[in-house]
């Protein structure tokens, strides 16, 4: 669709009416760009949105400066991830202020979260769109262009934007993120997702195996397949009204999250499969069969701890205890072996978290050994059970120090994980140049680790066996053998 008209000076906004733009700003097209902030579900939004507003004529720029609609996809998970997107906010009002027409969009969690308060709070802002609402962006900006503020932020219990082919934003051609499902159900107390995300729903398997199919035609080698607790996923073909033209019939038996790894890990064994989140309430045996089937079912299981302490884990509402987790190790390491790596994520000072509760967290630490982390200390979100049941109590002090003390002894695990490879090959997938130098290729190994090594006569997207020589806590280095 041509949106734009540089000798009339004019464009036409995205539900077909003209509009005038100002003189000193005539561009041939209009330019897009986005950020993303939070989780990768987040990014992989940012890719439908991508697809929406291509369709409508925008191309994209890595250039906030140059472009005439910037769209920020935000997260709310914690305070400082919503400060961040308002000191954001600062710098793009003063990029207003030399490009008047310029427009801003904020997606995503915090968009949800605040809805219009967002527009009396930040003038910046001319339009908010929750995670629902990105196929009624075009509407949103048509309004944004005639001069008025644009809001949508209902959340659906149905959408799963399955029929959207996603455009990969800031890809290597290698891996890529596939949205499975939404929302979510769980009531983890300390949680802002299921206020920001809604209800969960899965996505249609057969078109998820289809966009797998297409990237891995397309070149790539790695999907992960995303969802914030997959192995709830299920598909009822015969309850779902809404069935789309990839749709097998009302026969087609329910689908699993363990029989979606299989269909996504049959298209080709050069196609690895990963995986994010599990939630240990809902980790199934069957999951841990299908991985141990199929060599390019990847090695690593996410499955999020949050404390060690089974009466911190029931005021979070996480529905297991320590033994229960402690169990689903057992299974991972009984039917996996010890070399599928396991990460989690931690909470330091939950509402009452007592010391001795806290030591319950290192020791479950100890007890684990996880290959990596991503930790953090309690931030209180609005409108969650725990901010309407509990107090806040422990002491911002004490919060960091525990998390210091959390960091710490992550930091140990994982470097006596990475010094157990030392003297190992390693399939190793690469991904890109490394950071430091062009001499050096990036890749993972199938248990997420990050590898170095000399690039040598290989290319980007070459499965390569890598021996690995040294390391630190973060990564591997090696070089290749085959
Ligand atoms: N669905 C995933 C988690 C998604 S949020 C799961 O259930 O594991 C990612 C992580 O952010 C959580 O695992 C938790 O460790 C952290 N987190 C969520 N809310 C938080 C809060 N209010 N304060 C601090 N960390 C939080
Ligand atoms: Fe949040 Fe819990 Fe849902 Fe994860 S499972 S997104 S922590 S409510
Ligand atoms: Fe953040 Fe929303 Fe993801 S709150 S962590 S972007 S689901």
């Amino acid at each position: 669709m041509i949106i734009s008209n540089m000798e009339q000076n004019t464009f036409i906004a995205a539900d077909g009416t003209t509009v005038n733009r100002s003189p000193n700003h005539p561009p041939l097209y209009r330019k897009l760009y986005i950020e993303s902030y939070g989780c990768q579900m987040n990014f992989s939004d940012s890719e439908i949105v991508a697809s929406i507003m291509a369709e409508q004529g925008f191309v994209f720029t890595d250039h906030y400066h140059e472009a005439d609609l910037i769209l920020i996809n935000t997260c709310a998970i914690r305070d400082k991830a919503e400060q961040t997107i308002r000191n954001r906010l600062l710098v793009f009002n003063q990029q207003k202020i030399l490009q008047p027409d310029l427009i801003v969009g904020i997606l995503g969690c915090m968009a949800e979260r605040l809805k219009t308060q967002l527009l009396e709070e930040e003038k910046v802002v001319d339009l908010v769109a929750g995670p629902d609402a990105y196929r009624d962006l075009p509407r949103l900006i048509s309004q944004v262009d005639k001069g008025y503020k644009a809001v949508n932020t209902f959340l659906s219990k149905e959408e799963t934007y399955a029929d959207i082919a996603p455009i990969r934003l800031h890809s290597s051609g290698v891996t890529a993120f596939i949205s499975i499902m939404r929302g979510c159900n769980n009531m983890c107390s300390f949680c802002i997702v299921p206020f920001t995300r809604g209800r969960e729903r899965s996505r249609d398997p057969y078109s998820i195996v289809q966009e797998a199919q297409k990237l891995f035609e397309a070149g790539y080698k790695e999907v992960t397949l995303l969802g914030q607790n997959v192995d709830s996923y299920s598909w009822h073909p015969a309850k779902t009204a809404a069935a789309t033209p990839l749709h097998h019939g009302s026969n087609d038996p329910d689908i699993r999250f363990a029989e979606l790894l299989a269909m996504v890990a049959e298209i080709d064994p050069k196609l690895r499969v990963r995986f994010s989140t599990s939630h240990p309430k809902d980790m199934t045996d069957e999951v841990l069969h299908t991985m141990k089937a199929y060599h390019n079912i990847c090695k690593h299981i996410h499955l999020p701890v949050q404390s060690g302490n089974s009466r911190v884990l029931k005021l979070m509402n996480r529905t297991y205890d320590r033994a229960w987790y402690i169990e689903r190790i057992h299974a991972i390491r009984n039917i996996l072996g010890p070399s599928c790596a396991i990460s989690s994520d931690m909470i330091a000072g939950f509402c009452s978290e007592t010391e001795a509760e806290h030591a319950d967290t290192l020791s479950l630490m100890d007890y684990v050994q996880y290959d990596f982390s991503f930790m953090f200390y309690y931030s209180e979100r609005p409108g969650t059970l725990a901010a309407r049941k509990y107090r806040d109590d422990v002491p911002e002090t004490v919060k960091k120090r525990r998390l210091s003390e959390i960091i710490a002894k992550q930091r140990g695990h994982a470097l006596m994980h990475n010094q157990k490879s030392i003297d190992q090959v390693h399939e190793v997938l690469i991904e890109k140049y490394s950071k430091k130098s062009d001499a050096f290729f990036q890749g993972r190994t199938s248990q997420n680790k990050i590898v170095v090594f000399p690039k040598g006569s290989y290319t980007i997207g070459d499965y390569v066996a890598v021996h690995i020589t040294h390391c630190n806590a973060a990564t591997l280095f090696g070089t290749v053998v085959s």
